[in-house]
């Protein structure tokens, strides 16, 4: 029996989301349902309904999420009825290329639901990065589950599932931040305050916030920054150069994923820095640097897929670090909304009025 449930789909290229009703089909093999409980907006949800990720609407929207398993199918083993999880939109094959060598993180075949959910009339969605979780339930697939200690409130749970994520890896995993080095995080939004969190943890000294927003830079101050640099008026390159005794930072971290920012963050760097990519760059963007400056810096540049976290090892983590007071999920939340405002908070999110506003069932 396939449920009807209420959901926001993006119908076209830049039009206005709108709450419709989905079909969600019964699990397959392989497959659960969840009962989503809270989902972030994230700047992702925002790229889908302007075109800039694929052409394949209509979108079911939302992919930053915690809830119950509601329903499971055949073969599932990782989950069961009423089981606590977070979404992840990498649930990993076992068996591609990435995963053969043990770099699991890396899978180049991720799965998701085989069956598609769809509106009344049978047009088929297609769901923000595989989960479509702006939705009182959704069809994932069971390794997409991510099973934490109920104990946390999923506001602040389903963050993990992208944004918090995304950024606390693109630190501690892919920039591989290490006790006492410097580390700068261009672009302050969701993304890049987790990054300036994971920073803290993995106990950089120097963290410098960069941002065209004020506001967004006091809110940094709050995740750790120690620094700040407003790029909309001051050369962020020679501030950044200037705060690490002419140098530069240790990594450079480009959570707005735009090539100008891309840019600053590559010449921010000291000699032998690593650069990461985490914001997501729109089809259309290209990066010219001159080759000997990547030659002659040295280091490494990276882009980070979904803060190159494995789910199960990192989700569980960063929940127990939450609860022993020690990492603030909850500060990432700025308003909590109901399913009928995420048009709003995507308004919001464009005014940098908000870091996280929260779907809440
Ligand atoms: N790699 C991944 O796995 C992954 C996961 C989630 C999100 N993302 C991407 O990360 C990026 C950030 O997402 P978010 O949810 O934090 O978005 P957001 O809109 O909340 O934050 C973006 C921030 O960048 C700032 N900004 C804009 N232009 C700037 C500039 N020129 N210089 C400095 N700062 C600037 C804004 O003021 C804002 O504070 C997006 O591109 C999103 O798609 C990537
Ligand atoms: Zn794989
Ligand atoms: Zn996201």
């Amino acid at each position: 029996m396939a449920y009807e449930v209420q959901g926001v789909v993006a119908r076209g290229k830049g039009a206005p989301v709108g709450i419709e009703t989905i079909v969600v089909p019964d699990p397959g093999p392989g497959e659960a349902v969840v009962d989503v409980q809270a989902c972030g907006v994230c700047h992702t949800d925002l790229h889908y309904r302007e075109g800039g990720i694929n052409d394949d609407f209509p979108f079911l929207l939302g992919h930053e999420a915690a809830g119950l398993v509601s329903a499971i199918g055949e073969g599932v083993t990782n989950v069961a009825v009423g089981d606590y999880v977070i979404l992840n939109w990498r649930a990993v094959c076992g068996e591609c290329r990435a995963c053969r060598r043990g770099e699991l993180q890396y899978c180049f075949n991720t799965h998701n639901a085989a069956q598609k959910m769809t509106l009344k009339d049978g047009t088929e969605l297609t769901p923000a990065l595989g989960i479509g979780a702006f939705a009182e339930k959704t069809l994932v697939h069971s390794g997409q589950c991510t099973k934490v200690d109920p104990a946390a409130p999923p506001t602040a749970a389903g963050l993990l599932g992208c944004g918090v994520m995304a950024g606390v890896g693109a630190a501690i995993n892919t920039g591989a931040v290490r006790r006492g080095e410097s580390v700068a995080v261009f672009g302050c939004g969701g993304v890049g305050d987790a990054a300036i969190a994971g920073a803290r943890l993995a106990g950089a000294t120097t963290i410098i916030a960069v941002d065209i927003s004020d506001r967004k830079l006091e809110w940094a101050r709050g995740m750790g920054a120690t620094h700040t640099v407003n790029s909309a008026e001051t050369d962020a390159v020679e501030a950044i150069k200037a705060l690490t005794g002419g140098f530069g930072v240790d990594v450079a971290i480009d959570a707005v994923g735009h090539p100008k920012v891309f840019e600053q963050a590559f010449y921010a760097r000291d000699l032998a820095g690593r650069v990461v990519m985490v914001g997501v760059p729109t089809p259309g963007m290209t990066i010219e640097l001159p080759a000997i400056e990547i030659f002659g810096r040295g280091g490494a540049i990276k882009s980070s897929w979904y803060g190159d976290c494995l789910p199960s090892r990192d989700f569980p983590m960063l929940i127990d670090l939450y609860l022993q007071g020690r990492f603030d999920l909850d500060a990432f939340v700025s308003e909590t909304i109901g399913l009928g405002e995420v048009e709003q908070a995507f308004e919001k999110m464009h005014k940098g009025e908000v870091l996280r506003s929260v779907v809440v069932f």
